[in-house]
């Protein structure tokens, strides 16, 4: 069955491994099955939520554009375009946000864990960023969201809006309730200095992720300081219990080479790290060092990767303002 699929990412930069395994490898997956129609979305509005330096946020659009494009995007079939150059996601998430209930947006964890202590501190725009992610995804009327795992409560929280709208408007089916597309395994990759924390772009230490635009040098260099423990590798899952480490890189492992968590536990059962993590290093060196040459020619080439993102948000322009036209006749404007 075609389907219709919606994703974003931020560019906020340091694009990691944790993107690439729990969202992007995904997309090219799904664009690879000709019968889908898939758009995707470089979600600058959703950037500035947190201070940004204007002059990074423009190069750091062409990085998740050249990102997307380097792993094997094409830009040709599939719409590859930055939210802010198709205005109907700002009027979408407005008319949007006087439907969605502060019960709803006060329950979204993400807004806690970034906003830290001092909530009131947070820009109005970081609470409200759900609602501009719904706004994204019904705006096309996409029936499925390729997202890692920390989005699922996003998710969640489109699909209620999206049938409020339609409640209240009397608009059966109006707006597509989404559903999400979150990999059953390796949905979630972790620090490589603490397997319970996430792969994240803002943590300090860079020793902490695999960056997509990381040297063959620097993949081999922080794999032989990735956190481990005393231990030989299991020999069956139930030993990983309490081993978060070595679950973070068998999974890293297993989702590279497209091997199940349990093949990979019995191609390593006993060994020791310092055997495994050469291996690791080898499959991470095959799999993201092309991606990572590709990024820094295509980032030489800022016409191009501007072409691609004017051509992308045209075209996405056509189905935004035609759907965000029908919602205003829908309020009542
Ligand atoms: P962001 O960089 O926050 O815009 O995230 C872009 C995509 O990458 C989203 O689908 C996230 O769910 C996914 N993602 C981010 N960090 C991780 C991680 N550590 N593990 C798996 N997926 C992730
Ligand atoms: N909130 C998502 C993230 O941080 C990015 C995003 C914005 C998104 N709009 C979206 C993802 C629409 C999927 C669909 O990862």
């Amino acid at each position: 069955m075609s389907k219709k699929i919606f994703s974003g990412v931020q560019p906020t930069g340091n694009l990691h491994l944790g993107n690439y395994l729990g969202a992007i490898k995904n997309f090219v997956e799904l664009q690879n099955d000709k019968a889908n129609h898939c758009i995707f979305c470089v979600v600058d509005l959703h950037a500035i939520t947190v201070k940004q330096d204007p002059k990074e946020l423009k190069n750091n659009i062409r990085e998740t554009a050249a990102t997307f494009i380097a792993s094997g995007i094409n830009p040709d079939n599939n719409i590859i375009f930055n939210q802010s150059m198709v205005s109907a996601h700002s009027e979408a998430a407005w008319i949007l946000s006087c439907v969605s209930r502060i019960g709803w947006l006060n329950r979204m964890t993400q807004f806690k864990e970034k906003a830290g202590k001092d909530k009131e501190k947070a820009s109005i725009g970081l609470y409200s960023y759900p609602v501009l992610m719904a706004a994204d995804i019904l705006l096309y009327d996409a029936t499925h969201v390729p997202v890692g795992d920390d989005q699922k409560q996003h998710l969640e929280l489109c699909r209620d809006i999206a049938q409020k709208f339609n409640n209240d408007f009397n608009a059966p089916e109006f707006l597509k309730v989404p559903e999400p597309l979150i990999q059953k395994q390796f949905s979630r990759i972790m620090s490589l200095k603490d397997g319970l924390k996430k792969m994240s772009k803002s943590d300090p230490s860079d020793l902490s992720r695999i960056n997509l635009t990381d040297s063959k040098d620097e993949i081999v260099n922080k794999i032989k300081k990735a956190k481990t423990d005393p231990l030989p590798l299991p020999n069956n899952i139930d030993e990983l219990v309490e081993r978060p480490e070595a679950e973070n890189l068998l999974g890293i492992y297993s989702s590279l080479k497209n091997k199940s968590l349990q093949n990979s536990i019995d191609e390593f059962s006993g060994k020791n790290f310092s055997e495994f993590k050469i291996e690791l290093s080898d499959v991470l060196v095959e799999k993201i060092e092309p991606i990572s040459k590709k990024i820094k020619e295509l980032l030489n080439d800022e016409k191009y990767l501007d072409t691609i993102l004017l051509e992308g948000s045209k075209k996405a322009d056509i189905f935004a303002s035609k759907k965000i036209k029908e919602i205003k006749e829908l309020v009542g404007f």
